[in-house]
């Protein structure tokens, strides 16, 4: 414990944000660059990128990712164990993919997209902005914007 909120702006230090829910990121992604502090982007050793990945400030890899040719990640991504993300994906800002879950070619991830353990999103399919993909769900079509889906094939929790 460091201090209180106002300790940011007096320290010499760049922050990262290891809280899972897209939401809460940006909140506090706001709240940290509000106060003029800068992001840091960490990625495992263990972690592999393929030719022309582009990071932006702040995403978290972990142990065990690969990322594929001309990917593109947004601003404090969340990319946990052994996910995997296809070639020229796009993944919007503050999305989270949870440990072991695959992103095949072409997909889009909209901003805050949370993607549950071992999801698998198939090729070129656009997960809506504020979508929760449910664990070991296999998602073949879009996804509407602040859906929730779940299952094999993916549907909306009713
Ligand atoms: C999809 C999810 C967000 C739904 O959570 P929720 O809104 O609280 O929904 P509930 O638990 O009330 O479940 C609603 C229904 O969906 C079913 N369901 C929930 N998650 C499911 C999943 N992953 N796959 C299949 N069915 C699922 C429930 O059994 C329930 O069905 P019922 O109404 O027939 O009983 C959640 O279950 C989930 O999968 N979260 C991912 C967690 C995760 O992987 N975290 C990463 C940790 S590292």
């Amino acid at each position: 414990m460091i201090g209180d909120d106002d300790c940011l702006a007096e320290l010499d230090a760049n922050y990262t944000i290891g809280i899972a829910k897209p939401s809460v990121r940006q909140r506090l992604d706001q709240f940290a660059s509000g106060h003029g502090a800068e992001p840091a982007l960490l990625r495992h050793p263990n972690s592999s990128l393929e030719s022309r990945v582009s990071l932006g400030p702040g995403c978290l890899i972990m142990a065990g990712v690969r990322i594929q040719a001309d990917s593109v990640l947004g601003r404090h991504v969340f990319v946990n164990a052994n996910a995997v993300i296809g070639h020229d994906a796009v993944i919007g800002d503050y999305a989270s993919l949870s440990p072991l879950t695959t992103v095949c070619g072409g997909v889009v991830l909209e901003p805050r997209t949370f993607l549950g353990a071992g999801a698998v999103i198939l090729p070129g399919v656009v997960v809506g902005a504020d979508a929760v993909v449910g664990a070991g769900a296999v998602v073949t079509q879009d996804v509407a914007p602040g859906a929730v889906v779940v299952g094999v094939p993916a549907r909306p929790v009713t």
